[in-house]
């Protein structure tokens, strides 16, 4: 009888432990998953100071216009002392505010006040090389037996391996007489990731940032990391080197596991890494427990043109591959404006881009600028070129003999200004970002598209944003359903998701109008049973 007893408390106290371990598994929560995230070009949102760059006091003070948008993350871009030959992404030294932006304490400030209203803040890291002026690389160039010599990779001889912003990856130091490496510009040269003393370096570096209370990375092409030296040539296809040897290397995954064991000293961190891939199969090998939270999935993000098909088979291909959330976004720093690269400018059907991303499985990162449909620029010539890929191929294309009209053809090809341009807030001259000058030129459209008049109109894309994102932030299914079906019809995408007994459904609709015949119990949460080309329906059923 007593053992009876006994054993059918262990039974019961079995279940209710293998219930909480299965609801757990099914339901992990996490912040991030939760979360709207926002990308800000930190040159680019808001001038607090009249130099025309953007800076941490100007940003603090348009916290509580994210706030009303809905947003939950914010991702800085570096922010970092930088010479700024790429824009941050050339950090001098990885413990100090570029003072263009602040310093440590306007960083502060921007933290807790974000903070206070329930946004997290991960910021840019990039390891992968640092800026020629690092105190590192100007002890490193001095000798061969200096100290820091081993922290870059040197060589009597280059290999083929080109740079990612065109032309030879390797240059030429006089005073030791030998090469360095650099994957991108020449004032950029790569970490040597081999090297235990830089792991430790960059641990330090990410204990520092985790310790002033950020809320984790975003990791910069952190697949390219050098961690197994220089090895083979490039093989060369369809005339273009592929870059098989110089990345994704063995020793890739070590370097990020020992980044993802730092980052978990500490509570309820994130990190999403940049893989410089739009491969599927590439991407989902670095996402994982001890890796990368979740990675840029750019086979979607970054797709050149608009295929309702296309946009669908990667979301069903995240779907199939990933083994955690993908990531939902169709802008960044690197790419052309979503609006003008997916939606030939128009409004409606940027909007219906960004339904989708709101509301299908994943999580959702929004470019700065979206949310008031701000639109690319162009660089008429050479000086309006400010981009550092863009200027070297227009500069590589007159070595090679093309002329002024061709060069600029081909630099604008790469040139990533387009969407880089000062956030537009109001009608003000330097459209309310700065009050004396910008870094770049101001897209000349501010006049309609800014967030004061589009705040007033009530169908507006920004107030569709909020509405969306509102949506987002309220419903649980929304961040946490599952699949319960992914289907594409002809220019149509649907799917239902489904979350503790609730489901919504969304209907995006790219094609010509029709209307759609609601289930009986449905509530509409947005849109309209009639659907308009580029428009779409989210209801409850
Ligand atoms: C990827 C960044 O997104 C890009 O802007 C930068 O130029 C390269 N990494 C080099 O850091």
């Amino acid at each position: 009888m007593k053992f009876n007893l006994l054993n059918r408390l262990f039974i019961f106290l079995l279940m209710i432990y293998t219930s909480i371990g299965f609801s757990q598994k099914t339901t992990d929560t996490k912040w991030w998953k939760e979360a709207v995230f926002y990308q800000i070009y930190m040159p680019s949102y808001a001038d607090s100071n009249g130099d025309g760059y953007g800076d941490f006091k100007g940003m603090t003070q348009k916290l509580d216009y994210l706030q009303n948008l809905g947003i939950k993350g914010i991702w800085l871009t570096p922010f970092l002392k930088s010479p700024k030959v790429d824009n941050g992404y050339d950090v001098a030294n990885y413990y100090e505010v570029d003072p263009t932006y602040g310093n440590k304490s306007d960083f502060d400030a921007f933290l807790n006040a974000a903070h206070k209203r329930g946004i997290k803040v991960i910021i840019d890291m990039v390891f992968n090389h640092t800026s020629t002026d690092s105190k590192w690389f100007q002890e490193s160039r001095k000798s061969k037996d200096n100290p820091y010599r081993d922290y870059y990779i040197w060589k009597d001889e280059p290999n083929n391996w080109e740079s990612f912003f065109g032309g030879t990856a390797w240059e030429k130091d006089n005073l030791t007489n030998q090469y360095y490496y650099h994957k991108f510009d020449k004032r950029m040269a790569d970490l040597n990731w081999s090297n235990p003393k830089v792991v430790t370096e960059i641990q330090n570096v990410l204990r520092f940032w985790l310790d002033a209370g950020v809320d984790g990375f975003r990791l910069d092409v952190i697949n390219f990391l050098t961690t197994n030296g220089i090895t083979k040539d490039n093989p060369m296809k369809d005339g273009k080197q592929d870059h098989t040897n110089d990345i994704d290397q063995e020793g890739v995954k070590n370097a990020m596991q020992i980044i993802k064991s730092t980052v978990s000293e500490y509570d309820n961190r994130f990190i999403v890494g940049e893989i410089g891939s739009d491969k599927i199969e590439v991407l989902k090998q670095y996402q994982s427990q001890d890796l990368l939270d979740v990675v840029f999935n750019f086979n979607f993000g970054s797709i050149k043109e608009f295929s309702t098909q296309r946009i669908f088979n990667e979301l069903e291909s995240m779907e199939k591959n990933m083994s955690n959330y993908p990531t939902l976004f169709f802008g960044s720093h690197d790419m052309p404006r979503m609006i003008d690269r997916l939606a030939d400018g128009n409004v409606d059907k940027a909007t219906a881009l960004t339904a989708l991303i709101l509301t299908a499985k994943g999580v959702p990162f929004i470019y700065y600028g979206e949310e008031i449909g701000m639109p690319n620029i162009n660089s008429e010539n050479r000086d309006e070129m400010v981009d550092i890929q863009g200027r070297t191929h227009y500069k590589l294309a007159l070595e090679k003999g093309k002329n002024n009209k061709e060069a600029l053809l081909e630099g604008n090809e790469h040139n990533r200004d387009k969407s880089r341009s000062p956030m537009q807030w109001n009608t003000n001259s330097f459209a309310g970002f700065s009050n004396k000058k910008t870094w770049i030129k101001i897209n000349p459209d501010y006049k309609k598209t800014n967030v004061e008049a589009l705040k007033s109109q009530k169908k507006s894309i920004l107030n569709t944003y909020k509405k969306l994102i509102a949506l987002r932030n309220k419903e649980r299914v929304l961040q946490y359903g599952t699949y319960e079906n992914l289907e594409y019809e002809k220019d149509q995408i649907s799917f239902t998701r489904s979350f503790e007994g609730k489901k919504i459904t969304v209907i995006i609709n790219f094609g010509i109008k029709k209307e759609i015949a609601l289930p009986k119990n449905a509530t509409i949460l947005m849109g309209n049973k009639i659907l308009k080309s580029n428009s779409f329906i989210v209801y409850r059923n």
